[in-house]
């Protein structure tokens, strides 16, 4: 039987046992084209990226390539960067201004709003019976939640916010996007890299895998350990990390079966000690940003009124099915979103931008940007450990020999998990593997919809 006739017995989460074949069968991924990508809202950018009228961005949905663009009235839309004609692409670069597209191959040139308004000797090619309207580019329904774009290929999906629910929305405004202290800002630019493995290792690692962190990631940590001995100010691995602080760490589960899944692999909860941190790099930094910290922190408190402890600041977590979300626990440094773009069974892109707190001052939107470069960035010193060893994976997994036993995601695989006052979703030890498995349970129910039903959207 083919893993497709048996993807239940492949995807053994509650026994945390997954089978290998759903990283490196094809016919897994390809369904994973039409049930995942072809079925939910993916990550397209952010609307910083396409704040003037007739700017656009470009990026993929699974492997189908869009264009994101606002057009003149101001309303952000989507298309498939396909040309109607015969499959050109439209579109040839990352980002711009336009004020139409005209397709390099044989010329066909569509408007912003996707409608065919040019054909090279169109009277004299092809007769009155052609009629443009037929012929436009291909919309699909974008949403901007936040300033995040998301794009589906869906024409029938629930809305975003629906399909969010509200626990996972909480969070990613709240926690991720930074709402009560003034939201953040997109930079300018992707930084791309190619890497092998399955996307779902990618993903799987951002949404809880901190086990992975004090072996794969040592060098980090021990450089971290001793700059900071040395006292030394090189940003972000020393001051305001180490990653080991007294504040109390949880992973956070939210909106599994109530909408989209939301995992954060290490939530910080508030600590003085924490909070003191930042205020001792704000003190070097001047009056101005020791100002900026504390009326932040009685923003977020007020936000936050009730809860106690509050979250604080969180390390990685990941939205279902590709956003990466890269925190670095403190303000003082600045988070990365990413996508990761499926490129087969083997290989995946990650695209990946800088944000910044809107209202920071402007020394400390710079720190945070070194920071971001010098850690989960292919210049830095985290990211390139992940990658070799996702390369070492796809190396052993080549044969199918070896997909035979299954991995095992069973890390605090009954423990219980439990609940903050005031804060929705679950939170439980960390590290844990009760997202990877809440992951998988997602996954499994969207792989198992038939077409009809996907429309639906979240669980
Ligand atoms: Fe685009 Fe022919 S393929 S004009
Ligand atoms: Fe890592």
């Amino acid at each position: 039987m083919t893993t497709l006739g048996n993807l239940e017995q492949a995807v053994s989460w509650r026994s945390g046992k997954i089978s290998p074949t759903i990283y490196f069968d094809e016919e897994v991924y390809a369904l994973e084209q039409e049930r995942i990508f072809g079925a939910t809202w993916i990550p397209v950018g952010h609307a910083d990226m396409v704040r003037e009228p007739s700017s656009y961005i470009t990026n993929y949905i699974g492997e189908v390539p869009v264009i994101i663009l606002r057009d003149p009235s101001g309303t952000v839309r989507g298309f498939v960067n396909r040309c109607r004609h015969r499959g050109n692409k439209v579109c040839l670069f990352d980002r711009g201004k336009a004020h139409s597209f005209t397709c390099s191959y044989h010329g066909w040139t569509y408007g912003l709003d996707g409608s065919l308004v040019g054909v090279p000797r169109e009277h004299d090619l092809y007769g009155p019976d052609f009629d443009r309207r037929n012929w436009g580019l291909e919309e699909i329904p974008v949403a901007d939640f936040k300033g995040l774009l998301f794009a589906s290929l869906d024409k029938n999906i629930t809305p975003f916010e629906q399909w969010l629910g509200d626990d996972t929305r909480w969070w990613l405004e709240t926690f991720v996007l930074g709402e009560p202290v003034g939201g953040l800002e997109a930079l300018p630019g992707w930084h791309r890299y190619q890497t092998p493995g399955n996307w779902k290792l990618m993903a799987e690692n951002f949404i809880g895998d901190n086990y992975h962190v004090a072996l794969t990631h040592a060098s980090w940590l021990r450089a971290a350990a001793e700059l900071r001995e040395q006292g030394s100010q090189i940003p972000m691995i020393t001051s305001p990390l180490p990653l080991r602080t007294k504040a109390p760490t949880y992973e956070v589960t939210a909106g599994y079966g109530s909408g989209c899944p939301l995992g954060i692999g290490a939530m910080r909860l508030y600590s003085d000690t924490m909070f003191e941190r930042d205020l001792e790099e704000a003190k070097r930094l001047g009056p101005d940003v020791v100002e900026w910290l504390r009326d932040r922190q009685n923003r977020l408190d007020k936000a936050l009124d009730g809860i106690n402890p509050a979250p604080y600041g969180f390390v990685n977590g990941l939205l279902f099915p590709t956003l990466g979300l890269m925190g670095y626990i403190s303000p003082m440094i600045g988070r990365h979103l990413m996508v990761f773009h499926p490129h087969g069974v083997n290989e995946h892109e990650i695209w990946q931008w800088t944000m910044v707190e809107r209202e920071a001052p402007e020394v400390v939107k710079e720190i945070a940007v070194q920071r971001v470069y010098q850690g989960q960035h292919m210049a830095g010193v985290i990211a390139p450990d992940d990658v070799e060893n996702f390369e070492r994976v796809v190396e052993a997994m080549r044969a199918k020999r070896t997909w035979e036993l299954p991995f095992n995601f069973e890390v605090h695989l009954n423990d219980d998990e439990d609940q903050l006052p005031g804060v929705p979703g679950n939170v439980g030890k960390e590290p844990s593997e009760v997202n990877q498995r809440q992951f998988y349970r997602f996954w499994l129910e969207l792989m198992r919809r038939e077409p009809a039903a996907q429309s639906q959207g979240g669980a």
